[in-house]
């Protein structure tokens, strides 16, 4: 935080936005064309909706190492890796030589593998619990883990943190990190359905608490208990990833643990973006908290779509004995199994993890010095390779603080200087940086330049 931060001109700031964004559409003429023609055959001409962008999207080409190249030409380091999929890298060739190697021997059988046990027993060793199961996405990890803790424990009600996103099954598009306009009072806020085509009596199942606030979780399970609907389990990012970042304050998760086994309470850490990006073990692992089940996907494939859930004996019994139907045709796909095992096993090593803190110790640094040196309302914060310049004036610790005090035109316009620039960043107001293995200084400090750039530009 900059302690001397002085407030930015809005002109100013509209002013760079309407000059960056012509500038964008000069250099993406190429991604103009083809979005001309994917709206024919693809809704909005983008294959999810996450890809929408106005007054088009970016149409990438390939990728290589830290680099990705998009159909006008443009080269790019990428900051963005695929929602913070491809930490080992673009094209990475431990990877791309597992593939090679397991498609010569056939990519799928819905049967089982001798890689999906070296994957689960590489995962046990990381994230400490003991039974593990395949998925082929983060919806289908925390879909899959919601419904064997609400099996386990015979209950339907499911408490989730205000402003977490944990994919697109009904249950979990319930109070996310977006805009809205009126979200009740703190101890209990409203449940809000993000978007169309969820019932109202899912809706009606999930509640939500604020982050870093573990007494304000104990009241609404003891409320929640007492109206006789106790929650089945708390589904949780350990540090959220989908408001910024935004990291738990001392204490905070010890005393989530301890509240959830008291009170019976399946605890989920769904680490489909912290899982083997912040640390080997990921937030489990870096926080040291054992949560009952933990949810893994993006990173773990490499590139192919693959998802883990992790859980202890007790809970795997329901899968076990065939109470809870955990399936799906593709779950630990060979390919995409090869990949996860060259993965743990090739890439991501301790020597990965020290680099990746090595280059997140450098942007968190070079950021943060541009925020002083510019006085700029914000501050620069990092774990693992993820990482990101909040834009507040204040520290942001939860939804309610980040809905007040983030600074969504400047996270607008800092995404603008950095696709002119040759930094390709994850699209959202509340997103972050993936750093990926292939990353090096030079690329960091091309990062903290355009930065430096934008804060000139504002304070000129
Ligand atoms: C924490 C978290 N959980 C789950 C998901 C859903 O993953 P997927 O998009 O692979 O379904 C996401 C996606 O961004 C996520 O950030």
């Amino acid at each position: 935080m900059s302690t001397t931060a002085t407030a930015i001109s809005r002109e100013r700031i509209a002013e760079l936005t309407e000059r960056e964004a012509r500038r964008l559409d000069e250099r993406t003429r190429g991604s103009g064309r083809m979005f001309e023609r994917a709206r024919g055959p693809l809704a909005a001409g983008v294959a999810s909706s996450y890809q929408v962008r106005d007054p088009w999207p970016i149409y990438l080409e390939r990728g290589a190492g830290a680099k990705v190249w998009d159909v006008d030409g443009n080269e790019m380091w990428d900051f963005h890796n695929g929602f913070g999929s491809m930490v080992q890298g673009h094209a990475n060739p431990q990877i791309g030589q597992a593939v090679r190697d397991r498609y010569a021997l056939g990519t799928h059988f819905a049967a089982p593998t001798e890689d999906a046990i070296v994957v689960a027993e590489e995962l046990v060793r990381r994230f400490k619990l003991p039974r593990w199961r395949y998925t082929n996405s983060g919806s289908e990890s925390t879909m899959d883990a919601i419904r064997i803790a609400r099996a386990f424990t015979g209950r339907d009600d499911v408490l989730k943190i205000f402003g977490s996103y944990h994919g697109h099954h009904d249950t979990v598009m319930v109070s996310i990190g977006i805009e809205y306009d009126k979200i009740g009072d703190h101890d209990r806020p409203v449940s809000l359905p993000y978007g169309g085509g969820i019932p109202q009596s899912t809706v009606d199942h999930v509640f939500a608490v604020h982050f870093n606030d573990a007494e304000s979780m104990e009241r609404r399970i003891v409320e929640l208990d007492r109206e006789g609907r106790k929650p089945a389990c708390v589904i949780m990012e350990a540090a959220m990833m989908n408001l910024g970042v935004v990291l738990p304050e001392d204490g905070y998760l010890e005393a989530v643990r301890e509240i959830t086994r008291k009170h019976g309470v399946v605890l989920i850490f769904d680490e489909v973006k912290t899982g083997l990006c912040i640390a080997a073990g990921g937030a489990t692992e870096r926080y040291g908290v054992v949560a009952d089940m933990v949810t893994l996907a993006k990173s773990l494939g490499g590139g192919l779509p693959t998802g883990a859930i992790g859980m202890s004996e007790e809970i795997a019994r329901v899968v076990e004995d065939g109470t809870v139907y955990q399936v799906g045709t593709y779950n630990g796909n060979p390919l995409g199994m090869a990949a996860a095992r060259a993965s743990l096993t090739e890439v991501l090593t301790p020597e990965a993890y020290a680099h990746l803190d090595h280059l997140n110790d450098r942007i968190v640094k070079g950021c943060q010095a541009v925020v002083d040196e510019f006085e700029l309302p914000g501050y620069a914060l990092g774990i693992g390779s993820k990482g990101c310049v909040t834009f507040a004036p204040v520290k942001v610790i939860d939804y309610e603080t980040f809905k007040e005090h983030q600074d969504a035109e400047l996270a607008d316009l800092a995404w603008l200087y950095n696709a002119n620039r040759g930094i390709f960043m994850t699209p959202g107001r509340e997103e972050e940086w993936t750093l990926s293995v292939a990353h090096t200084d030079v690329a960091i400090d091309a990062y903290v330049n355009v930065f430096r750039e934008m804060a000139a530009d504002l304070r000129a």
